[in-house]
């Protein structure tokens, strides 16, 4: 069948597909395989209670449950939930936010896919923009959501060691170069797969550099703040009119009601809006309309330092004394965990790749993401990319122990076999 360019780009087996596909069939064949890939969030007693509630509340109510089931919302989103979470956002944050800043998406990856591509590609003046990343790693799944080939150039980042066998990467400003050619800059806070917390005084300097660039900052927060926030270090919450905020309902606990959200200046949501018509007529009703319920119980903000944080606290710390000691003695140093639900290591000097590792654990029953993934946009070859590891840990800390074992072991053979 003759594809379109970009038609072939989006059915290739490459990247974040391959990857999905993998991990599927890998549990397909051995259901009892300890799952520490993927990025759905972990199962959250009191937030799974909260979401029961909103949802009682809206299928009790003849009012809101028609609408939610049976009426097209404007594309730009359910006016009601927009005006509500823009009153919420400036009376807790002092943003000026007004609802011509917000819009709602089905899900913020289709977010991203409309604005990639409505800022960068061949521009109406001829230059050809790309998506700048201050920092790689960076998510794997920006890495196919340009319709032009090459929408993104990264930068290498600076990495700053730490005591016990720790790490961070900072954003290098000195290769960081913005140009005629930039559309604009963006970054995960916190970093898929890292876990990295951009500090604020980097992204203070990163909001000058793309005002000095007459650029937007996108700034993605599907596991920052204002919701979920799952972050464990200092970082404030970041918006002006010059960012795009990105936010999620997903790693809140609702990963199947596809709900982003959009928090930009209106010309930039004007824009997105209509590309969004475009590709979805409207967005789904389910997301918003928990949301709502959750605005109004206040839980949208307060589950986040109340039970979010807590629970992924606690879980980070299991997860990270448990690799610190299956890893003791090996050449690994595993990124400062400072949000987000991962662990990243870096085995310095791997003599494999961490492809062909990946394999070798999945044939060992256990499941993790190869590293390589996670540096779209870096033309240079760097060997630190084929030496890192991401590792969820949602699952039971009893069955992220045995994998933490496991992969110590495996590791271990694979630098004795050299
Ligand atoms: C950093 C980051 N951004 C965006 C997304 C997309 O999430 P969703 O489309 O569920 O909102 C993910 C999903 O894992 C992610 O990790």
């Amino acid at each position: 069948m003759p594809l379109s360019k970009f038609g072939q780009k989006l059915a290739a087996e490459a990247g974040i597909v391959t990857l999905m596909d993998d991990l599927g069939d890998a549990l397909r064949v051995n259901p009892e395989m300890i799952f520490m890939g993927g990025g759905n969030p972990a199962s959250v007693p009191e937030v799974e209670a909260a979401l029961d509630r909103a949802l009682q509340k809206t299928l009790d109510d003849l009012a809101l449950r028609r609408p939610m089931l049976g009426v097209y919302q404007p594309p730009q989103g359910d006016p009601e939930f927009l005006t509500s979470l823009a009153g919420v956002l400036s009376r807790e944050y002092g943003w000026p936010v007004t609802p011509a800043n917000l819009a709602l998406s089905n899900g913020s990856q289709s977010a991203f896919f409309v604005l990639f591509n409505l800022l960068a590609g061949e521009g109406t003046d001829g230059i050809y923009r790309r998506i700048q990343l201050p920092l790689v790693p960076e998510y794997l799944g920006y890495a196919d959501l340009g319709i032009a080939p090459g929408l993104f150039r990264a930068a290498r980042p600076a990495i700053e060691t730490l005591p016990e066998g720790l790490f961070k990467y900072h954003v290098d400003f000195e290769r960081l170069q913005l140009g005629d050619d930039t559309g604009a800059l963006c970054l995960s806070r916190p970093t898929n797969p890292t876990g990295n917390l951009v500090t604020d005084e980097e992204l203070a300097q990163l909001d000058g550099l793309a005002r000095t660039h007459n650029v937007p900052m996108i700034v993605d927060g599907a596991y920052g703040a204002p919701f979920p926030d799952i972050t464990f270090g200092s970082a404030q919450p970041f918006w002006n009119d010059n960012t795009i905020l990105v936010l999620s309902l997903s790693k809140l606990g609702l990963p199947g009601a596809r709900t982003g959200i959009v928090l930009a200046a209106p010309d930039i949501i004007r824009a997105f809006t209509r590309a969004n018509t475009v590709l979805s007529l409207a967005c789904g009703n389910l997301g918003p309309a928990l949301a709502q319920q959750l605005l109004s119980s206040g839980e949208l903000l307060s589950l986040g330092p109340d039970v979010i944080q807590p629970f992924y606290r606690t879980r980070r710390d299991a997860a990270l004394e448990v690799f610190q000691r299956e890893l003791e003695g090996l050449p690994c140093r595993i990124h400062r965990p400072e949000g987000a639900f991962f662990l990243w290591l870096w085995f310095e000097g791997l003599p494999i790749s961490s492809t062909a590792l990946y394999q070798r654990l999945k044939t060992r029953g256990v499941l993790v993401v190869p590293g390589e993934h996670f540096f779209p946009g870096l033309e240079e070859p760097w060997a630190h990319q084929h030496e890192c590891l991401r590792i969820t840990y949602c699952q039971d800390p009893v069955r992220v122990a045995q994998g933490a074992a496991i992969l110590g072991e495996e590791v271990r053979r694979v630098y004795a076999q050299g």
